[in-house]
């Protein structure tokens, strides 16, 4: 993507996502529609879907040659990641926003011809914006965040996981290797916003982040970022992600990541 075309979407993605996340602000007390998508638990709200309506226009006004995949469906049918493709949750972390009011973020990657190039996701109540462009490294706000090259050992990590995983009924991964990993850690987390679990893991507050079932939005900002301080993301499998579909995630400080993959995590077939 040519420099100052990649500076110019920068610019219009930063804008819409604070203009996006001062609208969540302001109705954060107002009372809320919620229903019910794949299970009891899966929420949404007519803000998920008021914000990612906001986006679907923005982007359709402003490039007409543009493609949004958005979780809500507001977006484009994609079948393939040519062009430029904006890759959108407009609340991640929905049952936060719901039952906390706080804890949820506005997720956007940007890929030109299948590569991230632009990631931004957005801490609407602490007003923390990340943003990451592929070969600049990652921000928090204005400052630039350090590179995870510091080699700390599982014993002494913090990696943030879902714990049903953990559940022998689970349908993904061996829970015996799961519970090895949780004994061997220093501790777990569990934020309920894939998108700032991967924030955090950029930042340094967790040293991983581990999870069986992310969809492309929840990960298109994050892989970016995390990627933009050195870490590694892949599947659970050390195989590369597939950003069209449901898939397993595992994204760390690189001297973790073969560590975790190949000595715990055991997927069921
Ligand atoms: C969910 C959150 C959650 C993760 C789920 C996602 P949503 O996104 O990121 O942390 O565990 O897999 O679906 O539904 O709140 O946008
Ligand atoms: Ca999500
Ligand atoms: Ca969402």
């Amino acid at each position: 993507m040519d420099q100052q075309k990649k500076n110019e979407i920068f610019d219009h993605a930063k804008a819409w996502i604070l203009e996006a996340g001062e609208r969540i602000k302001s109705k954060i007390d107002s009372p809320r529609s919620i229903e019910t998508k794949s299970n009891p638990n899966d929420l949404v709200t007519e803000m998920d879907q008021e914000t990612e309506q906001f986006f679907a226009q923005k982007i359709n006004e402003t490039y007409q040659d543009h493609y949004l995949l958005g979780e809500e469906g507001f977006g484009d049918e994609i079948e393939d990641l040519g062009g430029t493709v904006w890759i959108v949750d407009p609340i991640d972390g929905t049952m936060n926003f719901v039952h906390q009011k706080r804890n949820f973020a506005i997720s956007i990657g940007i890929y030109y011809e299948g590569v991230g190039e632009i990631g931004l996701i957005y801490n609407v109540m602490e007003e923390t914006l990340y943003t990451a462009r592929r070969g600049e490294g990652a921000y928090k706000n204005e400052h630039k965040l350090p590179m995870l090259d510091e080699e700390r050992p599982l014993s002494e990590s913090i990696l943030a996981l879902n714990t049903s995983w953990m559940i022998p009924e689970n349908p993904h991964v061996e829970h015996q290797g799961m519970q090895d990993l949780v004994k061997k850690l220093r501790s777990t987390r569990s934020y309920g916003s894939a998108a700032l679990e991967f924030a955090f893991v950029a930042e340094g507050l967790l040293d991983g982040y581990l999870t069986m079932t992310l969809m492309p939005w929840d990960y298109a900002a994050g892989s970016i970022l995390v990627r933009e301080v050195g870490g590694i993301v892949t599947r659970a499998d050390r195989e590369e992600l597939d950003l069209l579909n449901k898939t397993t995630v595992l994204a760390s400080r690189p001297n973790i990541h073969e560590e975790i993959s190949t000595g715990y995590v055991r997927l069921k077939k």
